[in-house]
């Protein structure tokens, strides 16, 4: 394991390499504890490089078993070797030359996952970031392209499949019972997009034309017995390759597409050239063991590993601080791919809720950095939703500036402009000020100030006049490294609603520009003047979440009331929702903690059940009205001195108070909402379920005993409605006998399906209040309990830190002293999922001070701790700071 050398990497100090790297020929000899690997790498020295310079190589728990130069033995005296770096010198002064690498690894001690590592009983590799400096001496870093050969030998009975990047060349026997298998990928690229598989798999194959009529041979790769499970990975692939062809102009550029699944995985999946690498949680699906979000988060990865063959394999990051060039774009296209496979505004919603349960946090706390950071200790510490939702924030904001033909023309641009190349946010987002003449330096902002802004609006109407003027302000917030900063151009989309729901179009406006319904706020404030309004106007701020900013904006209740009735964009109607029930959540977290009564405006309540109950809506939009903020959200926007129970206390008693009230709705909804016929995991039937589900919460709730749910989980067909059953039987009536049943039936059923066994630990590590902790505790006892698998971890204690308030965060510190504990544990296996799960604490200045005290001493204990993974360092410095 990489311990912290204390060192920092700086955007200022990029330079290019001294050498070129003009081609690789890789040879492995596998071996599940002695694999050899053999690099022969051609170099030449970069033009006006000092002859004298050596060429350094990265390594990462490296030992060098040989070296030659263009065949020759190197004299010892001419070379430095360290488990960390191969330095070479006295190489010639213009000439290309061969160096001969020779490593010896052992993958089934990788216990981090990085480099090359088995998994299942098969080999795989994972680079990106500095993957590949774990299995050769390498140039590691994403501006070093080059086209590779890849030589894989092996034992044939054990591992008839042998898979690199690129094309099959061929293969052949190799003597005593083993093969190899030669594949060569003429696109030049990076080593963290190198990648190999080898083992034996099951596999599910189909074939795509593309536009200029090439057939392309699609392979999703599974443990044999799976293959049914893929065909909605294989059909969603298909999807992506269509859509980015129709949308993006983008065709697919080699023979073969692959897809390997792998039950151990840091992340969701990796976009190796043409041998993508997934998380088999974001393959596998069928009616009975996925539910529908696990299907839409399949076709959404599928399509993002599958989009970033463009956006990120043929133009590649010139240094890893433009991890947002690949990252943000390639989320900004998946998000509009689902948005145009499902419903747009259901997945702005959606979108919007992550952004602000998982970025405005990051945002607004000790880990807060630039989309575009300039330093960094750790890089795979930044692999963050800043980097990833921010970042396709920003470029949706582009889109909004340009108007969305522009910006199609500003992203062919980027593509004929910058393939083959590494590149940067700047040569990104010239593109778009060449297309459309738009000076967007004050735009850029967005990528280099971090913190999320604050608008504070407030409107007049003058009846007389006929005008409504709109005053707008923009703060920004201090971020660590960035005290102040500067105004930045926020693209605020709006409408002017009138009493009877129709448009209201000013004559003029001055002011600011306003380009159809984007309002430019550029200044740190802005007077806007509408002119020629007869009516009073309602103000629709934000549309579709236009940019994204914290909105101060002190509407009446019968102007979101309105809102939420007849904006045209429903984006906004669930906004407008969520505004008004808001402030009755906080008011009642605080009236939990002071002991008062807690109550709930009824035009709150009114508002929300009557889009429940609004049949031309589609059921997943008013599924996801019925969706309250979360406890965690609640505690976001109360904003500091938080205690976790009140909170808890106060969300359990307004959504009683909405039961309630919408009792009959509910009980009309649950049987009304049933579908029928087979399982189809369409966005509509899909909508349909999460509706009734949440019926059934808010029955249940009112019911006060588990009958409904347990009976609901007793006629379940699907994975949907039996998980939705079973939490609530588990959240709501966790010490049910009925409970207790439906764990142990569904653990017995399951058994053999770790996917789902991770929602069974999942679903238990979220059930609330102080026993949470034994509860864990025991779970962790079991024998289904992995300790080295991500899934299992990230579903039982990433569950319990990330998503169980009440639990985690009890009184006495026993919750943030057990995580110390485990992170401490897991930072000696796997650091980067280590450091992953510690964000979780990164919050802990909110809470209320006795929390807060013991939040900091289990921190400090972590901090103290001698030999720590560079990762968990990383974090816990910042988070403490
Ligand atoms: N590049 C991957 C993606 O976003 C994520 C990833 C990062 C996977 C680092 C593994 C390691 O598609
Ligand atoms: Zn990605």
């Amino acid at each position: 394991m990489r311990t912290d050398t204390g060192q920092i990497v700086n955007l200022a100090d990029y330079r290019p390499t001294d050498f070129v790297l003009e081609r690789v020929d890789l040879t492995f000899d596998l071996h599940p504890t002695e694999t050899k690997v053999e690099a022969r790498l051609i170099f030449h020295r970069r033009e006006g490089i000092d002859p004298k310079a050596p060429l350094v190589l990265d390594g990462d728990e490296l030992v060098l078993s040989g070296l030659l130069l263009d065949q020759g033995e190197l004299p010892t005296e001419q070379y430095v070797a360290t488990p960390e770096s191969l330095s070479v010198r006295d190489l010639p002064e213009s000439t290309p030359f061969e160096l001969t690498i020779t490593t010896v690894i052992n993958p089934e001690a990788n216990t981090q996952l990085m480099g090359l590592y088995r998994t299942g009983g098969i080999y795989c590799t994972q680079c990106e970031a500095e993957g590949f400096r774990r299995i050769t001496y390498f140039p590691d870093r994403p501006d070093v392209l080059a086209p590779y050969t890849v030589n894989i030998i092996a034992d044939k009975a054990a591992n008839p499949l042998l898979l690199s990047n690129g094309n099959f060349l061929g293969g052949a026997g190799y003597g005593e019972g083993k093969h190899f298998a030669a594949w060569f990928d003429p696109h030049p690229k990076p080593s963290y997009l190198f990648a190999l598989v080898a083992g034996d798999l099951g596999v599910v194959e189909d074939t795509f034309t593309t536009m200029s009529g090439r057939e392309v041979a699609l392979k999703i790769y599974v443990e044999h017995g799976n293959e049914p499970r893929a065909a909605y990975a294989m059909d969603a692939l298909k999807r992506s390759m269509k859509w980015d062809e129709e949308r993006f102009g983008r065709e697919y550029d080699l023979d073969i597409f692959m897809i390997v699944a792998v039950s151990d995985f840091n992340m969701g999946a990796m976009e190796n050239k043409g041998l993508n690498v997934f998380n088999d949680k974001y393959v596998l699906a069928d009616p009975e063991t996925a539910t529908d979000a696990d299907y839409a988060n399949i076709e959404a990865i599928i399509a993002h590993e599958y989009f970033h063959n463009w956006t990120g394999n043929r133009i590649t990051c010139r240094d890893w601080f433009q991890l947002c060039l690949k990252e943000g774009l390639t989320v900004y296209r998946d998000h509009e791919f689902s948005a145009d496979e499902r419903s747009r505004p259901v997945k702005r919603i959606a979108e919007v809720r992550h952004l602000k349960s998982e970025q405005f946090p990051e945002d607004s706390g000790p880990l807060a950095h630039p989309v575009r950071p300039t330093k960094y200790r750790e890089i795979n510490n930044f692999y963050t939703t800043t980097v990833y939702e921010k970042g396709s924030e920003v470029t949706r904001m582009i889109a909004t500036l340009l108007g969305r033909d522009l910006f199609k023309t500003g992203m062919d641009l980027y593509f004929d402009r910058h393939d083959g190349q590494a590149v940067t946010i700047e040569d990104f987002v010239k593109c778009f000020e060449d297309v459309s003449g738009r000076d967007l330096t004050q735009f850029s902002l967005w990528y280099h100030q971090a913190g999320t802004p604050l608008v504070t609006a407030s409107g007049a109407y003058d009846a007389d006049g006929k005008t409504f003027t709109l005053s707008l302000e923009q703060m920004m917030p201090a971020t660590p490294g960035q005290a102040t900063k500067k105004p930045m151009h926020i693209p605020l989309r709006m409408a002017l609603i009138a009493e009877d729901g129709t448009a209201i179009m000013p004559a003029s406006v001055s002011g600011a520009e306003l380009t159809d319904d984007v309002l430019h706020l550029t200044a740190q404030a802005q007077t806007v003047v509408f002119h020629g309004i007869q009516s009073r106007p309602v103000l629709s701020l934000n549309r579709s979440f236009s940019t994204p900013i914290n909105l101060q904006f002190n509407q009446s209740a019968a102007d979101l009331a309105l809102i939420a009735r007849y904006e045209t964009d429903h984006f906004a109607r669930w906004q407008a929702l969520i505004d008004l029930g808001l402030p009755n959540l906080l008011q009642a977290a605080r009236d939990a903690r002071q002991g008062n009564d807690i109550t709930c405006d009824p035009a709150f309540v009114d508002a929300l059940l009557a889009a429940a109950a609004d049949d031309s809506l589609e059921p997943a939009f008013r599924a996801q009205a019925l969706a309250l903020p979360s406890e965690a959200d609640i505690g976001r926007e109360l904003g500091g001195n938080n205690d976790p129970d009140a909170i808890h206390v106060a969300r359990r008693a307004i959504l009683k108070q909405v039961a309630e009230a919408g009792k009959d709705i509910f009980a009309a909804l649950y049987d009304s909402m049933q579908t029928t016929g087979p399982f189809s995991p369409d966005a509509a039937s899909a909508g349909r379920r999460a509706l009734r589900n949440a019926a059934l919460a808010y029955l249940s709730q009112l019911d006060g005993n588990p009958a409904r749910a347990k009976a609901a989980y007793d006629a379940a067909n699907n994975m949907t409605d039996l998980s939705a059953a079973l939490t609530i039987l588990a959240h709501q009536f966790p010490e049910s006998a009925e409970t207790a049943a439906a764990l142990e039936h569904f653990r017995d059923r399951f058994a053999e399906n770790a996917l789902v066994i991770d929602k069974w630990f999942a679903i238990q590590a979220g059930i609330p209040g102080a026993d949470a902790l034994a509860r864990i505790q025991r779970l962790m006892e079991t024998s289904q309990f992995k300790r080295t698998n991500p899934n299992r971890m990230r579903s039982l204690l990433g569950t319990f830190a990330f998503a169980n308030p009440t639990g985690f965060g009890r009184a006495d510190g026993a919750g943030y002293n057990f995580l110390a504990d485990e992170i401490l544990d897991i930072d000696q296996r796997n650091p980067q999922l280590a450091a992953r799960i510690l964000t979780s604490m990164r919050s802990w200045r909110l809470l209320e001070p006795v929390r807060a005290d013991h939040a900091r001493s289990a921190l400090l204990r972590i901090e103290r701790t001698a030999g720590l993974s560079t990762d968990v360092r990383d974090i816990v410095d910042r988070i403490l700071k």
